[in-house]
């Protein structure tokens, strides 16, 4: 069976990544819409050798289709006008932005992780933050054979997480062109601010990475903090990620755990300098873990390194396994 599409913010960075791995992956396609904002409106997109024009989203240019699936990345705002009127026309919705994620009616999915909430959706389903999803990919085995009391995240986040501004701003800033996306420049430098600061002091990127983890592991029980820091790297997040378990381990059992786990490619061996890197990871569907040690400071604690391409994993590719996933169980 067959599928129609559209791809909501296709002219941007996300959008570019999901028509690429729809043809990588084959993703059962019939007929397939592009949409942006006025600006690329009219310009034209390549899938599968074939050109498309870009359509205005508005909404007589929707409600004059039969679309199954639409892929949103166009920012928050978009979604929460247009998925509605998507979802309300039968179309099911997976939505990149962090608009929907909280709510308690929307599923929030990593595929590996809780695929089973995919089902309770009604018409929206949320994808979540690029750098809570490939911390999930490694964090979901741990909680489940041993269980997590506290979790601190640090993250190295690339550039192209804040989309196309984001890399214009590194490409151009090594040109001793000045910033235009980042409040400061991000060439040769580190910024320890993603997304709007809060009241209570955490960016708003932090707090995505705190209550996502606690609604995609289902246990509000959890220890949490967060920092999170964008890094002059194109693509691909790092994050150092300190966890305490609830019982005990041997840290030959966590190898074996991710040497077995789907979705991790593990990469540790100190002796020949085998870490992952964001270099290694461009590209790639796996999520990579490595530098992993016991933390001495308390008990049962863990120190794992853990790198994904953030537009891939991060994003797109997570989006299209979750439209994957319902059609596999459709066509059952
Ligand atoms: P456009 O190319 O017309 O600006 P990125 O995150 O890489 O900057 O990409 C954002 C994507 O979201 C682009 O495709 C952009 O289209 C699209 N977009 C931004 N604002 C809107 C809007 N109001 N309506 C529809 N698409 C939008």
């Amino acid at each position: 069976m067959k599928y129609n599409l559209a791809v909501v913010g296709a002219t941007g960075m996300v959008g570019r990544k999901f028509i690429e791995i729809l043809e990588q992956r084959d993703f059962p396609v019939e007929n397939i819409y592009f949409y942006s904002s006025q600006r690329s409106a009219g310009s034209t997109l390549i899938f599968k050798g074939k050109e498309y024009k870009v359509e205005e989203l508005k909404e007589e240019n929707i409600l004059n289709k039969k679309i199954d699936f639409a892929l949103f990345s166009a920012g928050g705002d978009v979604s929460l006008k247009y998925a509605p009127i998507f979802s309300n026309h039968g179309t099911i919705v997976i939505d990149n932005s962090s608009a929907w994620r909280m709510n308690p009616e929307v599923p929030l999915v990593v595929p590996e992780v809780n695929a089973e909430d995919i089902k309770l959706h009604s018409g929206i389903i949320a994808n979540p933050n690029c750098s809570t999803i490939q911390a999930m990919v490694a964090l979901k085995p741990l909680h489940e054979k041993y269980g997590i009391k506290r979790i601190i995240f640090s993250t190295y986040q690339a550039v192209s997480g804040a989309g196309m501004g984001g890399l214009t701003d590194l490409v151009e800033g090594y040109k001793g062109n000045p910033n235009k996306k980042f409040p400061y420049a991000i060439a040769g430098n580190v910024i320890p601010h993603i997304d709007v600061f809060m009241d209570n002091g955490y960016t708003k990127e932090e707090m995505k990475m705190i209550d996502e983890t606690k609604k995609i592991l289902h246990d509000d029980s959890l220890k949490i903090t967060a920092t999170t820091v964008r890094v002059p790297v194109a693509y691909g997040h790092s994050e150092s990620i300190n966890v305490e378990l609830k019982k005990d381990f041997e840290i030959s059992e966590i190898f074996e755990l991710y040497r077995n786990t789907k979705g991790i490619a593990l990469k540790d061996d100190i002796e020949n300098l085998v870490y992952p890197m964001p270099i290694d990871a461009e590209g790639k569907d796996e999520t990579f873990v490595g530098r992993i040690r016991r933390d001495f400071s308390c008990d049962f604690g863990l120190n794992l390194w853990v790198v994904a391409d953030n537009i891939r994993k991060g994003a797109a590719l997570n989006a299209i396994q979750i439209a994957e996933c319902i059609i596999k169980d459709k066509e059952k």
